[in-house]
């Protein structure tokens, strides 16, 4: 095969000469030639391949289109290096739309023309790396190759990838920066580049894009996550497991209306939860655990209405945990082990799943005496009734916890009480506070 570097340097020196014969002033325009003979260079291809030798004279092809995916798969398959699963063993001849996992489709700019629309060779443990000719599969909307053994970078030829909506380079081992190209990918609404080694500074402008959703996680990205973070407007953003440290920054409350799912767990982000943050609305899950965030949890997270996990463990956050947090009616799962709280509130204990361990919360006390009111069974009429229970020391956390789920009766009318604003929760969550040796509760039985 004709080496394309070879071709690239010959039409820039033709370039350069004609340049020279015409400018006296070469240098300065040097760069931005180079620019426009890359931009060309697909297009010369496409022109130079009707004399390419590669390329049977008996193959006949419906289109360009196709015989370009022809070249593109074909020099894709002669750069793969293992197959463990045949997955391009018969990417063999002209029809293209017969090779595994390869998809075509009727071109959404001309009816009459069949096109390569997608390509889907995920879990292939296939060996080898990306070349410059997929650039020539300019119909492409779907490209998915995760769980493969791809290195090297993604090629700048990419940005010819002009319909590419979903892009899938996870797991695998490209390196490098992160790839620009990426960000000139107009349609892109699904990117997807975790458990690679990438590495560098995240540009800004990748929360510019229009996308939908952003994996980055599991690669080596350092350096500040940029402030304009707030600009993306994706339902889902996983930055995890990555090396950036900084501030998590304010703008991100821009993300109000659309964002559902934050993942930053396992940077090195450093900075006080900010307030903004409450303004996040449709937030269901949001995990910064292993971070080494400092500060109080700012009580405007009980606004978060749709919270329904919470990750906070493994930071470096004081203080006590606001009891709002507890009245989620969506939270299932409150992680905060590992920080420094002093205070929680005994409501959130009983949440589904909840992890308070290695706090600085005051250890409490395994034994306690109650005297139960003999007809605390029995009824199921009166509207509100007050009971109070002598305790020798105050009760240890786990025993209430037990004591509002052992027991049919007790949990039934607790989590009634629990969940009314109107009732005198306070007082259950105070004795813990305070710390008492006389608690009391009312229930109220009625509907
Ligand atoms: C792939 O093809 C080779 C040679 O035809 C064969 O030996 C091997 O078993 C095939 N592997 C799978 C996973 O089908
Ligand atoms: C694709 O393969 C099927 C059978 O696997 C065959 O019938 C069909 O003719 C092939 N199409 C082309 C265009 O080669
Ligand atoms: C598709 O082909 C038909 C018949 O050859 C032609 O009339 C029509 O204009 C073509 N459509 C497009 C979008 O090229
Ligand atoms: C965080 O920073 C420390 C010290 O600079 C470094 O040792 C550690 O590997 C970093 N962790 C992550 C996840 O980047
Ligand atoms: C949030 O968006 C508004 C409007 O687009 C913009 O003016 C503001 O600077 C953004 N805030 C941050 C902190 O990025
Ligand atoms: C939350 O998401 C819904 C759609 O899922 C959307 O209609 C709404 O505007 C979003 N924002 C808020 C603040 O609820
Ligand atoms: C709650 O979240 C933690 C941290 O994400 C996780 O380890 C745990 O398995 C979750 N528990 C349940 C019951 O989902
Ligand atoms: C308690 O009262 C409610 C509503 O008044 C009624 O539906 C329910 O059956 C009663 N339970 C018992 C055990 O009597």
């Amino acid at each position: 095969m004709k080496n394309i570097y070879q071709e690239l340097l010959l039409s820039l020196s033709i370039s350069l000469i004609i340049l020279a014969i015409l400018q006296p002033c070469v240098s300065a325009a040097v760069s931005d030639t180079r620019t426009r003979v890359k931009g060309s260079y697909i297009r010369r291809r496409q022109l130079l391949q009707d004399h390419d030798n590669h390329v049977d004279p008996t193959f006949l092809f419906p289109n360009l289109q196709l015989k370009n995916a022809y070249v593109a798969l074909q020099a894709w398959k002669h750069v793969i290096l293992y197959d463990p699963y045949n997955f391009t063993s018969n990417w063999i001849g002209p029809n293209v739309c017969n090779y595994t996992r390869v998809f075509c489709a009727v071109a959404p700019y001309n009816s009459n023309l069949t096109v390569v629309a997608g390509i889907d060779i995920n879990h292939g443990g296939i060996v080898g790396y990306l070349p410059e000719e997929l650039g020539l599969l300019a119909d492409l909307t779907l490209l998915h190759v995760n769980s493969n053994r791809f290195w090297g970078t993604v090629p700048l030829t990419f940005d010819q990838l002009k319909l590419l909506h979903e892009l899938d380079l996870s797991n695998n081992i490209l390196s490098g920066k992160f790839p620009n190209v990426i960000l000139r990918l107009a349609s892109l609404k699904y990117l997807d580049i975790r458990y690679n080694e990438f590495e560098g500074p995240v540009p800004k402008e990748l929360f510019d894009l229009p996308l939908d959703a952003l994996f980055i996680n599991n690669n080596r990205f350092q350096h500040d996550i940029p402030d304009n973070i707030g600009n993306s407007p994706v339902s889902v953003m996983v930055l995890a497991n990555n090396h950036f440290h900084g501030c998590l920054p304010t703008g991100i409350s821009n993300m109000s209306s659309t964002l559902n799912e934050l993942i930053l767990m396992n940077n090195n982000l450093s900075s006080c939860i900010p307030m903004e943050m409450g303004h996040l609305n449709n937030l269901t899950v949001f995990d910064i655990s292993y971070n080494k965030l400092k500060g109080h949890i700012p009580e405007f997270f009980g606004q978060l209405k749709h919270l329904q996990q919470l990750n906070l463990a493994h930071n470096m956050l004081v203080g006590s945990i606001p009891e709002s947090i507890c009245h989620l009616q969506h939270l299932k799962n409150f992680t905060f082990a590992y920080n420094y709280f002093i205070e929680e509130s005994p409501i959130c204990l009983d949440l589904k799943a909840f992890d308070d361990s290695k706090n600085c919360i005051p250890e409490v006390y395994t034994s306690i005496t109650i005297s139960l009111p003999s007809n605390i069974i029995a009824t199921n009429s009166s509207i509100s009734r007050s009971y109070i229970f002598t305790t020798t020391t105050t009760p240890s956390t786990t025993f209430i916890k037990s004591l509002f789920t052992t027991t049919l009766f007790i949990t039934t009318t607790m989590s009634s009480v629990f969940t009314s604003t109107a009732h005198p929760i306070t007082t259950i969550a105070a004795f813990q506070f305070f710390t008492s040796t006389t608690f009391k509760f009312s229930t109220s039985t009625d509907s």
